[in-house]
């Protein structure tokens, strides 16, 4: 290979973790069906490992990572386990059907979590992540450890933490910036610094997981990739904890746009990257943000004259990725009032709409209602008037026992203090 050749992009791995942390936060709650669906999506998506739950959290999480293990079989499934033996049982036992089972285990690793929160010193923090580890090898092959705030964590403490989970056998290292505190730069020289301090390092792969608090968290996980990180963890629309995880569709399209400046791959479908927006939002009830970065009803929207112009003369003007490599459906026929069941039945079909007969009936009086007033009725009218019919319509919620909301309860059973 001569020197100017470009260098083979590495493949990364996609680690989705809309059914975890994305569903730990208020309003996306999900119960096993409503997983088992979205599983499916995530599968057809193309992500590497998805993280189905935290099976010690309750009943519900434990069936539903279950369900999800037995139903999904060419990717990774990862159980949430926190560094106590009874966490790491709960987790093998929810994955024991599972094709490809991963024990994810993690305690923080922070001053600031040890001292307030575990109430644990570093010496005692470090024989549990190891253990935890250990305990988890004899389940599974794969398992993973999370050192929980690592980016605010001491370098050195945090260098022994990772050496000994690589010793006891972790298989990833994941170093969380748990609160969206880090920015690019450092996230760059964190994990530089980590992976040439720790013996042994390439026995792992490094991963990323980064939340979105300064609104950094793409940029973070993109950054990450510099530093020698090869998995980054991210959820559909970007919903977690808080402000959210980054958002799996802007790191994967980043990663397909610019690869001159990121020369990296992944195993994703991006024509499934809306579909999956769409199935999210319409299983959760909780819109997508309109101009959401490739995922938002106004991401492909032309309004400006003078854009509409550059558009119609050539796409690339103001647009630097094609509608359809993200799924985003074109609109071939517009709907008016004088259309048809018909018409409306194919442009849903289009757009990956799948309502019932009944549905279908509720869908056309609003859908001519709204054509009363606006003459066109557009791809993007469509999609608000099911999804606002879809919000309207009863929906079983999923218990609030979640451990996040319990933590106090379950922190006392296991023996020390709480750990997400
Ligand atoms: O944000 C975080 O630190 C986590 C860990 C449990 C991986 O979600
Ligand atoms: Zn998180």
């Amino acid at each position: 290979m001569s020197d100017q050749e470009p260098p083979v992009p590495a493949r990364i791995t996609i680690f989705d973790t809309t059914l975890r942390d994305g569903e730990q936060a208020p309003g996306f709650s999900m119960r096993e069906a409503e997983k088992v669906r979205l599983a499916r999506k995530l599968d057809a998506l193309g992500v590497d490992v998805m993280e189905a739950g935290f099976p010690i959290a309750s009943e519900d999480d434990f069936n539903s990572v279950r369900a999800v293990a037995r139903e999904v079989r060419r990717p990774v499934v990862a159980a949430l386990a926190r560094s106590v033996d009874a966490d790491i049982d709960r987790a093998a036992a929810a994955l024991e059907g599972a094709a490809r089972p991963r024990i994810h285990t993690f305690i923080a690793t922070s001053d600031l979590h040890l001292e307030h929160k575990l109430r644990m010193s570093r010496a005692e923090c470090l024989d549990h992540a190891a253990a935890a580890v250990r305990r988890a090898r004899r389940h599974v092959s794969d398992v993973e450890f999370s050192a929980e705030d690592a980016t605010r964590s001491d370098l050195d403490f945090l260098v022994a933490v990772v050496e000994a989970v690589v010793e006891a056998g972790a298989t990833t290292v994941n170093l969380p910036d748990t609160v969206g505190y880090a920015t690019p730069d450092e996230i760059v020289r964190f994990f530089q610094t980590v992976r040439g301090r720790v013996k042994f390092a390439d026995r792992v792969v490094f991963s990323a997981h980064c939340h979105n608090d300064l609104g950094l968290a793409v940029a973070n996980s993109l950054a990450a990739l510099e530093g020698g990180v090869r998995q980054l963890e991210c959820t559909v629309n970007g919903i977690g904890e808080r402000a959210g995880n980054a958002s799996l569709e802007e790191i994967v399209m980043a990663l397909r746009v610019r690869p001159d400046k990121l020369p990296f791959t992944t195993g994703i479908a991006t024509p499934e990257l809306f579909s999956s927006s769409q199935l999210l939002a319409e299983i959760t009830g909780e819109a997508v943000q309109s101009n959401k970065a490739i995922v938002g009803r106004n991401a492909f929207a032309h309004e400006a004259g003078i854009h509409q112009d550059g558009i119609l003369k050539d796409r690339r003007t103001y647009e630097i990725m094609r509608p359809e490599d993200v799924g985003v459906p074109q609109t071939t026929l517009v709907l008016g009032k004088h259309s048809g069941r018909h018409a409306l039945k194919n442009r849903c079909a289009a757009l990956r709409i799948e309502p019932t007969r009944l549905e279908l009936d509720e869908l056309y009086k609003r859908m001519i209602a709204l054509a009363d007033q606006k003459k066109l009725v557009r791809d993007d009218d469509l999609f608000d008037l099911w999804s606002t019919m879809k919000r309207a319509a009863p929906r079983a919620k999923a218990p609030a026992s979640r451990i996040f909301r319990e933590e106090a309860a379950l922190a006392d059973e296991a023996g020390y203090g709480h750990g997400v």
